[in-house]
């Protein structure tokens, strides 16, 4: 059986320009999914997966990611003294009592491989997960709970993976598939952000991996790959032979909130489905008309 997944990656150094002029003062990681943050979504993600440390690779002026992690005496005092334990509580953001953050630096955007890479000594030598936040997944215990029980069968190298319209698959890593055993996938060759033509599948990695410490080593020679940048995906295909790589299909629906459709979708979903803010039941009553009411509204004539 492979070792447990205890360390988790976060890299969100990255400007979020998509979401201008939201995001000029306020890191893209920190809008509201209903009712948290999406680092948080991420961070509750990789809690109930087992993770216990938490690392983020960040820079200077995202300071309010960690700071949504530090404690906060005002509140505290406040909350005490009116006897809202329900609301300190909350405080905690979703963090185990035993959670350990470390913070480190990405001073150029140099891209996802170059991200992870800059976790290596937080990381050491041990399997670890990474999680884009902003790709969502909407599932009672989460996706990379899931992967940590597959990874205990396969080890290697595991990557979420879901089929995606052959039109999108520039926006991807994409795998060339080998056999199929269940929800896992053998992975033959990977190609980051192919064109629909030359994609080998429409199999596409989304934002949630295992990977073994090994990938350090070659993330370390910082090759350039697609659109000039050190990537994850060539990393992987190159580590091909030496250890397994495997996709997994998971179970629920992804929503990629990283386009404005996307995360304004996932605000519905998070509200209305009991898997999302589900603590909240009057969230979906209230919702479901206003929903119907909004769109008889504005319905495209
Ligand atoms: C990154 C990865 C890509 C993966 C995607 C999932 O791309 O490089 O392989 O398919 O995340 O969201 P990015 O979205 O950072 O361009």
């Amino acid at each position: 059986m492979a070792q447990t997944i205890r360390k988790v990656v976060f890299p969100v150094a990255g400007l979020g320009t998509r979401f201008l002029p939201a995001t000029k003062a306020v890191p893209k990681e920190m809008l509201p999914v209903v009712d948290r943050p999406l680092i948080q979504w991420a961070i509750e993600e990789a809690a109930a997966a087992g993770c216990t440390e938490f690392i983020f690779v960040t820079s200077p002026h995202k300071r309010a990611i960690l700071e949504h992690f530090s404690p906060a005496p005002a509140y505290e005092e406040v909350l005490t003294a009116r006897g809202k334990d329900d609301q300190l509580a909350l405080l905690q953001a979703g963090l185990p009592e035993t959670a350990k953050i470390t913070e480190v630096y990405q001073d150029q955007p140099l891209g996802l491989g170059h991200a992870i890479w800059c976790a290596h000594e937080a990381v050491g030598d041990e399997p670890f997960a990474v999680i884009l936040p902003d790709d969502m997944v909407l599932h009672k215990t989460g996706c990379l709970s899931q992967m940590v029980k597959q990874y205990e069968e396969v080890g290697g190298n595991l990557v979420a993976v879901e089929t995606v319209p052959r039109e999108h698959t520039s926006r991807y890593g994409v795998l060339n598939p080998g056999a199929e055993t269940g929800p896992l996938v053998e992975v033959k060759g990977l190609v980051e952000k192919p064109s629909p033509e030359a994609a080998p599948s429409t199999l596409a990695i989304i934002g949630r991996y295992i990977l073994d410490p090994s990938v350090m080593e070659d993330l370390s020679q910082f090759n350039k790959g697609a659109g000039g940048e050190i990537q994850i995906t060539d990393t992987l295909a190159r580590l091909i032979g030496s250890l397994p790589l495997h996709g997994f299909r998971f179970d629920g629906r992804r929503y990629d909130c990283g386009n404005r459709a996307g995360f304004l979708a996932a605000n519905l979903a998070y509200a209305l489905s009991p898997n999302g803010a589900g603590d909240q039941s009057d969230l979906g009553e209230n919702l479901r008309p206003m929903l119907q009411s909004i769109i008889d509204a504005y319905s495209a004539t």
